[in-house]
């Protein structure tokens, strides 16, 4: 469910007319839309509270990668969410955003001895730690600082899922957590520690998962591995389930909601008396956000096909490339006419530059408005300035406010990060 809707011929975001919004920032233009960010959000809340029972006060950490805007953090942060990061710099935004420390769960598979530091130092919920190399790492970091930050040990339960097999990390070869014995005994090696406090364990199996099949699988390994570490006379008082759940790209697509995930969690930790953490990102931003773009020219080439040229491009959104990903295309200001086959491009001097092949779409002129829907998470995060194209603007709508919350840089500023070596000057 999102707030991206046909208001008098117009689609709007909320209050607010894209038409209208891309004659005052420009195109390409990322569009967030804070209702439904806080539905996403209230969503899986409502679900996890109904199940308190076996979640206990579970909390939701969005996960920063998704979409690490600070005004998007900050409209999630008054509703209570915390925050999944993966390194100093989303620790530093989601803290200036608003989210407090003890709200912070601190994950990745190659955190720094510095940021290490820097997230007992602020104060972070826990750190998930993902590998021996890292435990002893820590260990040294938080004993220098006479420090015992609670810790979660990742678990790899030989899981994979996910849309696309870059983004799938539970796999027994994807580079996520230790297995299930190696857990084990690095839980044990922790708890002999007085430099860390392991607290409980963490997964995270994959992106984009529609079927629940997997993630239950995988809780269930938690769920085991909770009972031989409490039978060992461990305290095992937190479950970090990752993220994961998958949205649907698709008018029709069929994923699993909100309310059946927490209720399968619920389900799988029945009776074990452990605090829950789910790490959504995909799920909270992913249909929060639209692309906007104009069209530069319409290519008919005398061998019958027919390119849709943007001013949007692969640096602006890499999922269609990176992933083959599907965001569907629709018109700001739909035309009547039957649809036609379009290849729609952006202008950057690379095939993979290609967002669809043969797409039907309703007929487009040079100068229409587009969106990209879907396009809140793993957006604007991926974006990059490959062929000096600047970042696409962000703007985040409230009702019938918006406010430019990452505006285009110009040229200057861009260059202005690139001082020119002392010797080439003159
Ligand atoms: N927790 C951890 C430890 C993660 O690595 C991730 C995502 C998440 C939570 C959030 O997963 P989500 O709920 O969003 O599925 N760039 C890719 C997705 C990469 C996901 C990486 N990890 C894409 O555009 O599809």
């Amino acid at each position: 469910m999102h707030y991206f809707d046909l208001k008098d011929g117009v689609l709007h975001a909320e209050g607010v007319s894209l038409e209208m919004l891309a004659a005052e920032v420009g195109t390409p233009t990322y569009v967030y839309s804070s209702a439904t960010l806080r539905r996403h959000y209230g969503l899986l809340r409502d679900a996890c509270d109904a199940h308190k029972d076996a979640l206990g006060d579970a909390l939701i950490a969005f996960a920063v990668k998704a979409n690490s805007n600070l005004s998007v953090l900050a409209t999630l942060a008054k509703l209570g969410c915390g925050a999944d990061t993966v390194s100093e710099g989303e620790i530093r935004r989601a803290l200036a955003a608003g989210v407090p420390g003890e709200r912070i769960i601190f994950s990745g598979v190659g955190k720094t001895d510095a940021e290490l530091a820097f997230a007992i130092d602020v104060g972070v919920r826990q750190i998930n730690v993902e590998s021996s190399a890292e435990l002893e790492r820590l260990i040294l970091v938080a004993a220098e600082k006479s420090a015992s930050p609670a810790i979660a040990i990742r678990v790899n339960p030989k899981i994979g899922a996910g849309g696309h097999a870059k983004i799938t990390t539970g796999g027994a070869g994807d580079k996520f957590g230790v297995p299930v014995e190696e857990a084990l005994s690095l839980y044990a090696r922790a708890s002999a520690s007085p430099h860390v406090t392991p607290v409980g364990l963490a997964c995270h199996i994959g992106s984009q998962i529609t079927d629940l099949t997997p993630l239950e699988n995988a809780f269930r390994v938690l769920r085991d591995m909770t009972e031989t570490l409490r039978a060992d006379g461990y305290s095992v008082t937190r479950l970090d389930l990752g993220g994961g759940l998958g949205v649907p790209y698709y008018g029709d697509a069929e994923t699993a909601s909100p309310a059946d995930y927490a209720a399968m969690a619920a389900r799988v930790l029945d009776g074990l008396d452990v605090e829950a953490a789910f790490e959504p990102g995909r799920l909270m931003a992913a249909n929060a956000g639209v692309l906007l773009s104009r069209v530069i020219q319409v290519n008919e080439r005398t061998d019958g096909r027919r390119f849709l040229v943007l001013d949007a491009a692969m640096n602006d959104l890499m999922r269609p490339a990176l992933y083959d990903a599907f965001h569907d295309l629709k018109a700001v200001r739909p035309r009547d006419g039957d649809a036609i086959p379009y290849d729609v491009v952006g202008p950057v001097c690379e095939t993979g530059d290609t967002f669809a092949r043969d797409r039907d779409l309703p007929p487009f002129e040079a100068g229409d408005l587009v969106v990209f829907m879907s396009a809140g998470a793993y957006g604007a995060v991926m974006s990059g300035e490959y062929n000096t194209r600047p970042l696409a603007a962000e703007v985040l709508v409230d009702g019938a406010r918006c406010a430019v919350i990452r505006p285009r840089p110009t040229y200057e500023q861009m260059f202005a990060r690139e001082p020119m070596a002392e010797w080439l000057k003159g």
